[in-house]
């Protein structure tokens, strides 16, 4: 296993002399513990929806990515779906809450927020990581004062029992959890009434069927990275939390000075694939909105966490890299996409000579997340140019005073 500071450090952001001096300690005895070696891939991401939506998120999910309907896990109050790509790339299970009336820690974390209390149980929960020796994990994680949700709150959440479930980050809201599977073993997850339901199936098959159709299947590859948006404040405290939960390493920062923000970069130690395990952004501005009008700079990333709370922002989804007909994968992709009515909050950015192209969609009604396309030419092994960051930030916060203007004429 290389050591978890042992990897090149990217960037231009200065963190504070605390930020790196606990990035030491915490790394040197994670690994001196044995915790960084125990804790592996990330093995499923969770995501929450409102009664009656998952059909069209699954369905849209089977279109603008490689995913593919396995199963549904019914339980009192949920319908939890499986979706799968293969075993080399984490699951998705989109967890729909059968009443409007159901109450839980998940639906408050979007309630005092104005924009995501329209939509209380849409929102994304978090990851399930692989762990070789879940008590050893779990034992070591409580020592370092990690707070689990108990056996019968887990039960009573319907998540899977077979999982130790963190309670939410106070920094990005997400979840954490642990679940000990042989590497050789197929992922089952213990909860409720397996069946495969024909309105999902149905939902997968049309969505497969024009994905296929299309091409899209042989150009989308698995989620590249996943993007949180969080308090400026909270900038290096959820780095650092996340590199304590995990096996991650600190890739690095960038500064985007024109949109306020900062782009701040984590990876698995154990997989240098980001397909394989997908590495972990964490978005914030560099100044609190309150200071805006005093450095006389708008703060898009600022604007969404107090719209949406601290969340997941997007999923980018990795395009193969190769052309079609003369074109580049992303751009058929996109065009593809948008002749089937999808839209996309601005055109495909960077090119071939910076090495990627990137672009958002727009955000999902049901899950309110953004999925991103990322295509890397020839052996590009960043994340991104600073060009297209603030391009790409831009149009979302563009969006985003869009979507603040249509919520207020609501109320
Ligand atoms: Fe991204």
């Amino acid at each position: 296993m290389t050591p978890s500071l042992a990897f090149p450090r990217y960037g231009d952001k200065q963190n504070s002399p605390q930020f790196d001096e606990y990035l030491q300690l915490i790394l040197e005895e994670r690994d001196s513990c044995g915790l960084t070696e125990a804790i592996r891939q990330i093995d499923a991401l969770m995501v929450t929806v409102e009664p009656g939506h998952s059909r069209a998120y699954v369905g849209e999910l089977c279109l603008m990515t490689p995913y593919h309907y396995l199963v549904t896990l019914e339980s009192e109050e949920h319908l939890t779906h499986i979706l799968r790509i293969d075993m080399n790339a984490p699951d998705i299970l989109v967890r729909e809450v059968k009443s409007p009336n159901t109450r839980g820690i998940f639906r408050s974390l979007n309630e005092v927020y104005p924009i995501g209390a329209h939509k209380p149980n849409s929102r994304y929960m978090g990851e399930v990581f692989r762990v070789t020796d879940a008590h050893s994990v779990i034992e070591l994680q409580k020592g370092r004062d990690m707070r689990f949700f108990n056996q019968e709150q887990v039960r009573k959440l319907e998540l899977p029992g077979n999982m130790a479930v963190l309670k939410p980050s106070p920094y990005t809201h997400n979840i954490v959890a642990y679940w000990e599977r042989p590497e050789a073993e197929i992922r089952i997850y213990a909860l409720g009434w397996s069946a495969i339901r024909e309105d999902m199936q149905a939902a997968y098959l049309e969505a497969k069927e024009v994905r296929e159709r299309l091409g899209l299947d042989r150009l989308l590859l698995p989620i590249d990275h996943l993007a949180t948006r969080i308090y400026s404040q909270n900038r290096e405290a959820a780095i650092l939390e996340y590199l304590t939960l995990t096996s991650y390493y600190y890739w690095g920062s960038y500064d985007i000075v024109s949109e306020n923000s900062s782009t701040n970069v984590t990876k698995s130690v154990h997989y240098s694939n980001e397909l394989e395990c997908p590495a972990k952004v964490f978005t914030a501005a560099n100044h609190p909105y309150f200071v805006s009008h005093l450095v006389k700079r708008v703060s898009p990333t600022e604007q969404f966490v107090r719209n949406f709370g601290p969340r997941l922002h997007h999923l980018a989804v990795a395009v193969a890299d190769g052309e079609v007909d003369g074109v580049p994968n992303i751009d058929y992709v996109v065009n593809s996409l948008r002749n089937c009515g999808r839209h996309f909050l601005l055109d495909v950015i960077g090119s071939k000579e910076e090495g990627l192209k990137q672009i958002f969609s727009s955000a999902s009604e049901y899950s309110s997340l953004i999925i991103e396309y990322v295509q890397r030419f020839g052996d590009f092994q960043g994340f991104f140019t600073k060009s297209n960051v603030a391009d790409l930030t831009h149009a979302a916060g563009v969006d985003e005073s869009l979507r603040a203007l249509e919520a207020e004429s609501r109320e």
